[in-house]
């Protein structure tokens, strides 16, 4: 038997078992309740998280997780209010995992601690002990976050072990660092494989904390383009990607949308540049954001949930097992 053969032998009896060792065990007790969220430990270590199960949870069936990391001096409950990923408006059948910072930022922000285990060995190991725990669907797994926690969001993408757990990615209002600059993470280099790397970025043109064109400030922070452009090397556009589109979606506020297609994966890449808003997460019902920052997002409220785009663009992507 030849190498090739055995590989698709090995393909073969992986279709459709997707699996986690958690399949057929009951949730652990104090563990929250289907249909409710608690703050748990991890395991061995100091590090916190919350977790929410979906009301129609079912533990033969294997269940799509989105994680959700705040943004810096956030924290997970803080982060769960204003992402919403425990709606069921939002996210009706998935499972919601809010991981803590340890001091209030993430690996790549110059402030996060670096201390081994850092935060892409926490993140790789909470994965694994809710796989453990719970059955989860190893070809749904997501990655969103806000601010520091969005530029995390690109950091796990760029791992090549942990990054390729995950099968799409979003970022809201992302602090992009230049990593090359920052000890405990190495240089973008996610793990080859064929359904590519999608990325959703939206950002506020008024965002003062994490312009829209960096900034040079003691802790650099890169243009929010060449981050998107990076993702679009990254999924075979070429060393100068050139989005397909860029097109106007609503006039006021003016909201452009733009589209890069990759190696014939239509839409990879997207960025919604957000007029007339901040720091924010975008909401039409407002949220802690524009308490927080009524002169950066004037309206108070927006045009449309970025949730709502968030899971309707990770619903097309899924791993192949
Ligand atoms: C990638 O993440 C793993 C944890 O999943 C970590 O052990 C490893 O050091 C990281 N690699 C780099 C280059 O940062
Ligand atoms: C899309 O077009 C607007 C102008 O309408 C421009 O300001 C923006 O930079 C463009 N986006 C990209 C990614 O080129
Ligand atoms: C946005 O989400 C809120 C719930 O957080 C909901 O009440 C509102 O109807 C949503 N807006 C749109 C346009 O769907």
């Amino acid at each position: 038997m030849n190498l090739t053969f055995l590989l698709s032998l090995a393909a073969l009896a992986t279709v459709g078992t997707a699996k986690t060792p958690g399949c057929g065990k009951n949730i652990p007790s104090r563990w929250p309740s289907a249909g409710s969220s608690a703050s748990l430990n991890l395991p061995g270590t100091d590090r916190q998280y919350r977790l929410y199960i979906p009301a129609n949870y079912d533990k033969n069936t294997p269940t799509a997780v989105y994680f959700s990391f705040h943004g810096a001096s956030g924290t997970m409950k803080k982060q769960e209010a204003l992402s919403q990923f425990s709606n069921s408006l939002f996210n009706p059948n998935g499972i919601a995992v809010y991981p803590d910072s340890k001091n209030g930022y993430w690996l790549s922000n110059p402030n996060a601690d670096t201390s081994r285990p850092n935060d892409l060995d926490f993140t790789n190991d909470l994965l694994s002990h809710i796989e453990e725990k719970l059955c989860i669907d190893q070809s749904r797994i997501y990655s969103a976050g806000k601010s520091n926690g969005g530029g995390f969001t690109s950091v796990i993408a760029c791992n090549a072990t942990v990054g390729s757990r995950f099968a799409a990615f979003a970022s809201v209002s992302g602090a992009y660092y230049d990593t090359d600059e920052v000890d405990g993470i190495g240089p973008c280099e996610p793990a080859e494989r064929a359904e590519g790397y999608p990325f959703l970025e939206f950002h506020g043109t008024t965002d003062t904390t994490a312009p829209m064109d960096g900034n040079t400030k003691s802790n650099p922070k890169l243009p929010v383009i060449d981050m998107l452009q990076g993702w679009a090397t990254r999924n075979g556009c070429g060393d100068q990607p050139q989005w397909a589109s860029n097109e106007t979606i609503y006039t006021n506020p003016l909201v452009k949308h733009v589209s890069w297609d990759c190696n014939g994966k239509d839409g990879i890449v997207q960025h919604y540049r957000e007029g007339e808003n901040g720091h924010c997460w975008p909401s039409t019902i407002g949220n802690s954001d524009y308490v927080k920052h009524p002169d950066q997002c004037p309206l108070g409220k927006y045009v449309y949930n970025a949730t709502e785009y968030i899971f309707d663009f990770f619903e097309k992507y899924q791993l192949d097992q």
